[in-house]
């Protein structure tokens, strides 16, 4: 049977009180939907459809390759944005998973045992329902005597005695695809907030003699909805322990779990300990046996095995096994490290590659600079790298020794086995196992500092 996906994701997210479009704001660094899109990767979906406000440009750009869009221009409710997308399958047999783009949490197992239950209890709809024993703002699964699910009543048009249901729905769909788009046809907006909900589909599927079926679902936290900041940061716990318990599980240890903060498309190799308020965001690969953190934020990044890596913020940086980095360094725009490497105290890399077994360990700014195996750069070492219109690359080979306090300026190459005088302002290049020597000559004038007092 083929099998489709509907994402609402048109609603204007008032609650939010945001300009960021509702489904873009993130959960541990990642957009709300795109988690929603990764969850659906291993369902093996023919087609997956998201239903945009007009002004989605950044929703479209950011899943552009990964689905269709259909635009609804009004928000006139959840059931109207679904007719959106009917052009697209009415005519398709199989089955419709419908989930709203603001239920980031939903795994992709509970999706499948409920696409399993929907196919396996020959349904027309099945509903993902769960019990809370706060269900305030949830619409409530109505069951008749017989224990079936007859329709579902939102929060704002509950009865008292609806509201006592701890059910409820949450958001997360399956249906018989032809089915859906008939049913759609009858519903309309006769209700306290005067919107075409989707949910009356369930009662007029029943009135149609269809089957309607639910699949209870005892992880709550997998199904909370995120209408606004604070079931945000309800969220963003949520998932940051989970992430985290999955990495314990797989070998990692993680000092404090209520302080690291790491995103799920992080991996991290065995024996590795992550020290408490690391930020680990976007996409890494970190290796076996690594130190990382305390204090440290790393964001699109590969480090090897056997690294460490203090009070340190790392991003868009490959970094070689057995590398120390920090305390206080800052790697940025495109770093490349080698093996064995030490980046000490207070050093920034930017846009560089640095060999194996090379030190810069404290107080340095190295820029846009392509750096050799085994070279020393010395406390205090700057490459100029910006004359004020545009930025110049220096180069430093194999075995240099630069000098503390010394500036490079860019352009400018720095030969095999070179060695630099501390101090030096160095504005052309250095030969091959030469010494350079750029600076003013010192001169003792001897008793003077005992005259210059009196
Ligand atoms: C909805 C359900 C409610 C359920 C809850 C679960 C309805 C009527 N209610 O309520 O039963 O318990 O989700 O979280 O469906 N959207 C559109 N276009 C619209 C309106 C909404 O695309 O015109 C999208 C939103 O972007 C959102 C989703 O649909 O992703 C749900 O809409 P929302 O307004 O958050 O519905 P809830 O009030 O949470
Ligand atoms: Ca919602």
């Amino acid at each position: 049977m083929d099998r489709y996906a509907i994402i609402l994701a048109a609603g204007k997210g008032t609650r939010m009180k945001s300009s960021t479009y509702k489904v873009l704001h993130p959960v541990l660094g990642k957009p709300m939907i795109s988690h929603i899109i990764a969850n659906l990767n291993d369902l093996q979906l023919k087609e997956k459809i998201v239903v945009v406000s007009e002004d989605a440009f950044e929703v479209r750009e950011l899943l552009k390759d990964e689905v269709e869009f259909v635009v609804q221009k009004e928000q006139l409710g959840t059931g109207h944005a679904v007719k959106m997308a009917k052009s697209l399958l009415e005519n398709k047999k199989g089955v419709t998973l419908v989930l709203c783009g603001d239920t980031p949490l939903i795994t992709s197992n509970t999706l499948k045992m409920l696409l399993e239950k929907h196919i396996n209890s020959n349904a027309d709809a099945t509903i993902l329902t769960t019990r809370y024993t706060n269900p305030f703002g949830y619409g409530r699964i109505v069951r008749d005597s017989n224990g079936d699910v007859i329709r579902i009543v939102e929060e704002k048009d509950a009865t008292n005695e609806e509201r006592m249901i701890k059910e409820i729905n949450t958001g997360t769909y399956c249906f018989n695809n032809q089915v859906l788009f008939t049913a759609l046809e009858e519903i309309n907006n006769n209700n306290q907030q005067n919107e075409y909900y989707l949910t009356d589909v369930i009662k007029i599927i029943r009135n149609n003699d269809g089957k309607v079926s639910a699949f209870i679902t005892d992880d709550i936290e997998e199904t909370i909805g995120i209408n606004d900041r604070i079931a945000l940061e309800k969220a963003n716990q949520i998932l940051r322990k989970r992430i985290n318990e999955n990495l314990m599980k797989n070998g990692v240890s993680i000092i404090d779990s209520n302080t690291t903060y790491i995103s799920s498309d992080t991996f991290i190799g065995q024996d590795t300990v992550i020290y408490p308020g690391t930020i680990l965001m976007g996409c890494n690969k970190i290796g076996k046996n690594c130190h990382i953190g305390p204090y440290t934020e790393i964001e699109n990044s590969q480090i090897g095995d056997d690294v460490k890596i203090k009070h340190s913020v790392i991003s868009d940086s490959i970094i070689g096994n057995n590398t120390k980095v920090g305390p206080f360094a800052r790697f940025r725009n495109h770093v490349i490290i080698g093996d064995n490497v030490n980046i000490g105290n207070f050093v920034e890399v930017k846009n560089s590659t640095m060999g194996s077994n090379s030190k810069a360990a404290h107080l340095s700014y190295i820029g846009d600079s392509e750096i050799g195996n085994n070279v020393n750069l010395g406390c205090g070492v700057i490459t100029v790298n910006y004359n004020g219109k545009e930025k110049n690359k220096t180069i430093i080979k194999d075995n240099a020794f630069i000098g503390c306090n010394s500036n490079l300026i860019a352009p400018v190459t720095i030969e095999d086995n070179a060695y630099i005088a501390a101090g030096s302002t160095i504005n052309q290049n250095v030969p091959k196992d030469s010494l350079a020597i750029a600076r003013s000559k010192q001169v003792n004038k001897i008793g003077y500092a005992k005259k210059y007092q009196k």
